[in-house]
């Protein structure tokens, strides 16, 4: 029997493990302790999706996001310590989208960036923001993100590796 389509549904705290274990298996380069992903998770759990498969709902995939500050960049491995307070926040932050390489190219990837979208209406944010690594920067620009070039950016993101891109989407 066919298995049932991968599917991107809300993340439990129960999930904190298995999007480690894909964190670690997509980001060698960029490794974030257990506790800084639990707390994106505590901060704004309606923030962050998981990509189950098969009947079991393994986890192949997820994205961590947050309302955040414009034009600012949270280092890589660090715990925030809090969000912007109550309309603080200018820009809904994604600060991942990992999916294991066998859950890529069946447009969960574009799937999910229609859901985030979603979460930033909610949050009344109009601007969505991310760091590109990866190569990543055609998926984000066939999303609608374009980057923004500044001298200020490249030094900032210069832990995020070469091709790193700060990336901007108004809705
Ligand atoms: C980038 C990533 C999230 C894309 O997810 P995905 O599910 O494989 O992408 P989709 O299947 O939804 O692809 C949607 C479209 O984007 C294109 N695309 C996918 N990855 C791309 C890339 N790296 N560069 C350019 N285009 C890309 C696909 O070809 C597809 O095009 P189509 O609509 O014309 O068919 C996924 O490859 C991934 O997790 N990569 C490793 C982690 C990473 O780099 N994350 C981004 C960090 S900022």
């Amino acid at each position: 029997m066919t298995p049932p389509p991968a599917r991107w549904e809300p993340m439990t705290a129960a999930d904190v493990d298995a999007i480690a274990a894909v964190a670690d298996v997509v980001h060698p380069a960029f490794p974030e302790d257990r506790a800084v992903l639990a707390e994106r998770f505590a901060l704004c759990p309606e923030g962050c999706f998981v990509l189950r498969q098969g009947r079991d709902g393994a986890v192949i995939g997820y994205t961590l996001t947050h309302p955040w500050a414009a034009d600012s960049v949270p280092p890589l491995n660090t715990l925030l310590g809090r969000l912007p307070p109550e309309g603080a926040a200018r820009v809904y932050y994604i600060h991942d989208l990992a999916l294991l390489p066998a859950a890529r190219g069946m447009q969960a990837g574009a799937a999910a960036v229609r859901l985030l979208e979603a979460r930033a209406r909610a949050a009344g944010l109009a601007t969505m923001a991310l760091v590109a690594v990866n190569n990543s920067g055609g998926f984000w620009r066939a999303r609608g993100f374009a980057p923004v070039d500044s001298p200020h950016w490249q030094q900032k993101l210069a832990s995020y590796g070469a091709d790193a891109a700060y990336m901007t989407k108004v809705l």
